[in-house]
C-alpha cells in the first residue's frame, strides 16, 4: 500500500505522517516513513540543489526535471523495494507536489508535468493520496509562527502561487477521485490525527476510501 501526504506549506502534513507513522507501528504493521524531495542520499542531493535559496537561477523546466529525478531515484532504492516487501509506505509529497507546484503554481501546465512524471515513475500511482486542504494564507501564518523551520527557495513564492497550488491540489482530487481524500487540515491535530487514521484503516481492511 503506497499513501501519499500531500497539500500547501504549514498544512501539517509531515506532523501528521509521523503521527500515523508510530500509530501504524505500535499496531504492528509494516510500515515505512519517508519524503520527496529526497528520502535517499542521490535524492537528498538534488533536493539540495532544488531548494538552494542561492540559486536563483534555476529554470522552472530544469527544477521540474530534478523533482522528476529525485523521485524516481527514491523510487527505485526506497519505495519499490518496501511495496515489494509488502509494507506500508508512507510518502511526504510525491507526483501530486510536481503537477500542484511545476504544473500549476509555475504555470508549466499539469499534463505536461504528468508526461515528464509517467516516465519517471513508470506509472507508479499512489493507492492513497490524503490531501491536507487548507488556506495557505492560514499555512503561512502556521509557519512563520514556527521559528525552527527553516525558509527554503520554494517558500520564498506569492500568496497567489499557493492559491493557485492549492486550487491545483483540488483539480486533482476531482480528476483522481478513486485515490483522493481531502481532509480539512484547518482543525486540531488531534481532529486531523483521527479522520486521517480512520481513513488509513478502512483503506488496509477493505481497499476503500
Ligand atoms: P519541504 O521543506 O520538504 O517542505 P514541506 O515541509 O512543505 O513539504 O520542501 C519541499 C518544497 O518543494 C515544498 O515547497 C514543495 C516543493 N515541491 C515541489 O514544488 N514539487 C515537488 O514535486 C515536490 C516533491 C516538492
Amino acid at each position: 500500500m503506497f499513501i501519499t501526504f500531500e497539500g500547501v506549506e504549514g498544512c501539517g502534513k509531515s506532523t501528521i505522517a509521523k503521527l500515523i507513522y508510530n500509530k501504524l507501528k505500535e499496531n504492528n504493521f509494516q510500515v515505512m516513513l519517508t519524503r520527496e524531495p529526497g528520502g535517499v542520499k542521490i535524492a537528498e542531493d538534488i533536493r539540495k540543489i532544488i531548494l538552494n535559496k542561492e540559486n536563483v537561477t534555476l529554470d522552472d523546466r530544469s527544477e521540474a526535471l530534478l523533482f522528476a529525478a529525485s523521485r524516481r531515484q527514491h523510487l527505485v532504492e526506497k519505495v519499490w523495494p518496501a511495496l515489494k516487501r509488502g509494507e506500508i509506505v508512507l510518502c511526504d509529497r510525491y507526483i501530486d507536489s510536481s503537477l500542484a507546484y511545476q504544473g500549476g503554481g509555475k504555470h508549466l501546465g499539469v499534463e505536461e508535468i504528468l508526461k515528464v512524471n509517467l516516465f519517471a515513475t513508470e506509472n507508479t500511482f499512489p493507492d492513497l493520496t490524503l490531501l491536507f486542504d487548507i488556506d495557505p494564507k492560514l499555512g503561512l501564518e502556521r509557519i512563520s509562527a514556527n521559528k525552527d523551520r527553516e525558509i527554503n527557495r520554494l517558500d520564498l513564492e506569492s500568496l497567489s502561487f499557493y492559491n493557485t497550488v492549492r486550487n491545483t491540489f483540488l483539480d486533482l482530487a476531482k480528476k483522481y477521485p478513486e485515490r483522493y481524500y481531502i481532509i480539512d487540515a484547518s482543525k486540531s491535530i488531534d481532529e486531523v490525527f483521527n479522520e486521517t487514521y480512520l481513513v488509513i484503516t478502512n483503506k488496509l481492511t477493505n481497499g476503500n476510501i
